[in-house]
């Protein structure tokens, strides 16, 4: 995989063209996806391997992206540890056993290899269907991403809880986000071992977050994960929303590629950051939504500025919404391979 256009791109060598994978392109955008959902839970399709692997390949046969990404879920952390997790249409995730004391905290595993072997298993049967073609993503959620749903709950607009326990609890909190930062560096490893070839860290809720709180609740967990990782010719990628802000900090934690926003140019913050980082992104998912003719001319807008740049890799700045037509994400993969400098 060291020669696949992704890799190489990652490790800031140069490429004949950017590569491009989505998030969120394993996901529900896709009638194919719909067809699988509507037999199965969402935890179903995560625990049961062949049935992960059906939907990471989905984007791969219908897209033809130039990199997989693992079909699972930040949380199944979080639900490893102990968290009472579920999905239900149209209300997100729950943790029906939100963690707010002490206790909570306690009561939580640090050990959970053996409850996440299914990843580990699905990452083997995908392997065999990708067959060499182009890499394989792996991913975990970034431990105050993580925190943020196990001590809310769920999805939240304002984090008021989380916030509250960072502010007034300092010290719990520190002993939360370390257990989750302790599992996730093994989860990560557990992925490398079962042959995922690149891992993407989500810090989705990063922006909620003060510059100062960022650095000591966040990017000192994300800097513990990245220097345990087992990573020889795995590329590490750091994502968060409010990276237009935080990429120099998120750069620190030594990964290989920085994913960016769209709230910000991607040369100059790829200016800002130390040379041989790689930069992701970082298209508005909004675009997807545009006449043809804008999708292809913001992308078109995007590769002119990152012309002669090695390290870039096209993504959105975020996830793909369920909504977007199928055909525009599928059109705007067809105008990045057509690309020629
Ligand atoms: O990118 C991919 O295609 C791989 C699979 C993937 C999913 N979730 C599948 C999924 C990945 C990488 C994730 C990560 C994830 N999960 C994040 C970080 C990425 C980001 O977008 O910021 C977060 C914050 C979550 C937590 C989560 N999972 C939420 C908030 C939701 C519900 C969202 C909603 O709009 O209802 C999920 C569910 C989820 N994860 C779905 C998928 C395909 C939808 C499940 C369904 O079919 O109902």
């Amino acid at each position: 995989m060291r020669d696949s256009l992704f890799i190489i791109a990652a490790f800031s060598e140069a490429t004949e063209r950017p590569p491009v994978w989505m998030m969120r392109q394993a996901g529900r955008f896709m009638p194919e996806y719909w067809e699988i959902k509507n037999k199965y839970s969402f935890l179903e399709m995560c625990k049961t391997p062949e049935i992960a692997a059906d939907v990471t390949m989905l984007p791969v046969d219908l897209l033809g992206i130039d990199a997989a990404i693992l079909f699972s879920d930040i949380l199944v952390t979080g639900e490893a540890m102990g968290g009472d997790l579920s999905f239900t249409q149209g209300v997100g995730p729950k943790f029906a056993n939100p963690v707010r004391s002490q206790a909570d905290i306690d009561k939580l595993s640090d050990n959970v290899g053996d409850k996440l072997q299914y990843v580990a298993d699905a990452i083997k049967v995908i392997q065999q269907r990708l067959d060499g073609k182009i890499p394989l993503i792996g991913f975990a959620g970034a431990p105050f991403t993580v925190m943020s749903y196990l001590v809310e709950g769920g999805s939240s607009k304002d984090f008021k809880l989380t916030k509250l326990m960072l502010h007034n609890e300092p010290e719990m909190a520190h002993q939360l986000l370390s257990k989750i930062a302790t599992v996730t560096a093994d989860y990560l490893n557990l992925q490398i071992e079962a042959g995922v070839n690149a891992v993407q860290i989500f810090d989705s809720w990063a922006q909620a977050l003060s510059w100062d709180d960022y650095t000591e609740f966040s990017h000192n967990y994300i800097q513990q994960i990245i220097s345990k990782l087992n990573r020889k010719d795995i590329p590490v990628i750091s994502f968060c929303k409010g990276s237009s802000v935080f990429a120099p900090l998120m750069a620190e934690a030594k990964p290989d590629v920085v994913s960016i926003d769209w709230n910000v140019d991607l040369l100059d913050i790829k200016k800002r950051l130390p040379q041989g980082v790689a930069v992701q992104g970082n298209l508005d998912p909004h675009i997807l939504y545009a006449d043809k003719k804008v999708i292809k001319e913001r992308i078109h807008r995007l590769f002119e500025r990152m012309k002669g740049e090695n390290g870039f890799i096209f993504n959105l700045g975020h996830g793909i919404m369920p909504d977007i037509p199928f055909d525009n994400v599928k059109y705007a993969v067809e105008v990045i391979k057509e690309w020629a400098p």
